[in-house]
């Protein structure tokens, strides 16, 4: 989430800026560079550091062209005035005796502080597919960025009370729903950057109107001479709870066939058996469901009953 990585290298500046004599001791670069919340730079020399470290040049640019440049004589340096959520290149180069030893890059944020303004000015949730609902949600004050920003999206199905958690960043997202479900939806801000300090929560009501099922799917077949055994899947419950109602298998002119379905937890898959038929017969067959959003489209299935046994009739 937070753009962060370090860089080593060799300043450029030790090159030409100083001539390095055999006998100069060139110091390896420092340890542990980090920026701090309060936006403390440190960094620490490494402890077999053969020279005499005396100084650090700190040179700091951020990415609208400012930059600022000290030479400090402790391992850290207050940089709090620098803006937050701006990317910021620091750069820590270890000094013995005026020869300039090896850099070491960090780029990162100056995190949001823990005073900042976490409340939100809206949170919106549209509907835009039987399965995705788009959330929208904004900060009340952006003036100090949001770049440490995660938000926590909490999904309680209040029918089973269980709660889903979703962490986001950014001002949107597509949450993964079911219809007919009523759920209740809450957002906060979490300051990431500062052991997940929250902000105020906004939320909302929401159900997915009743969708029909997807056709169902054919798992497993057994024709005879006069029979044709079916088993059939029907969709997920965990992507449309809307329950079930009838299954329908249609036969054209010769035979409607109703199943009603109870819709038992976990959805197991339907079983259809059509007797009576003629054998070496084609029969086409089409299944569909019917749930509270209606009935689904149909799959179509051609099925050539067997020739009679001649040693069974
Ligand atoms: C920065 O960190 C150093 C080392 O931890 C500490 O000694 C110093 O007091 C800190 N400075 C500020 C301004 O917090
Ligand atoms: C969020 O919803 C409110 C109330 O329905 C509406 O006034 C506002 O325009 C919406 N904002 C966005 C960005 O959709
Ligand atoms: C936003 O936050 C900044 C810094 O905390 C504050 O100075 C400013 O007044 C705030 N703006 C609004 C509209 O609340
Ligand atoms: C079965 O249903 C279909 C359409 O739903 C209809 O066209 C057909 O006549 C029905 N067959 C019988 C035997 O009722
Ligand atoms: C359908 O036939 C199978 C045997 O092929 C049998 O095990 C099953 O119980 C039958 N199901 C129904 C609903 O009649």
């Amino acid at each position: 989430m937070v753009f962060r990585y370090l860089i080593l290298g060799v300043t450029a500046l030790s090159c030409f800026v100083h001539n390095v004599k055999a006998d100069d001791c060139i110091p390896g670069n420092v340890l542990n560079l980090k920026i701090h919340v309060d936006g403390n730079l440190t960094w620490s020399v490494n402890p077999t550091e053969p020279c005499t470290v005396d100084s650090f040049q700190v040179d700091v640019e951020g990415d609208r062209e400012d930059s600022y440049h000290v030479r400090v004589y402790r391992t850290f340096v207050d940089l709090s005035f620098l803006k937050t959520c701006e990317q910021w290149r620091f750069v820590v180069t270890p000094v013995s005796r005026g020869i300039f030893g090896h850099a070491i890059r960090l780029i990162d944020w100056i995190p949001l502080p823990a005073n900042s303004d976490l409340s939100l000015d809206y949170f919106n949730l549209t509907v835009v597919g039987r399965n995705d609902v788009l959330a929208r949600w904004e900060l009340k004050n952006r003036t100090h960025g949001d770049c440490t920003l995660g938000y926590r999206v909490a999904i309680t199905d209040r029918t089973t009370s269980l709660i889903r958690d979703v962490y986001v960043t950014g001002r949107s997202t597509h949450l993964n729903l079911s219809p007919c479900v009523p759920y209740h939806i809450t957002i906060r801000a979490v300051n990431v950057a500062i052991g997940g300090i929250e902000g105020p929560l906004l939320s909302q009501f929401l159900e997915i109107p009743a969708f029909p099922e997807d056709p169902p799917q054919l798992r497993d077949i057994h024709v005879g001479p006069t029979y044709i055994h079916t088993t059939w899947r029907l969709e997920n419950f965990i992507r449309n709870r809307c329950p079930v109602q009838n299954f329908y298998l249609d036969c054209g002119a010769l035979f409607n066939y109703t199943l009603v379905v109870d819709d038992p937890d976990g959805r197991p898959p339907v079983r259809v058996n059509v007797t009576g038929l003629q054998p070496n017969t084609i029969y086409y067959l089409k299944a569909s469901v019917e749930n509270s959003g209606g009935i689904s489209d149909s799959v179509s299935l051609a099925v050539q009953t067997l020739e009679l046994d001649p040693g069974a009739a």
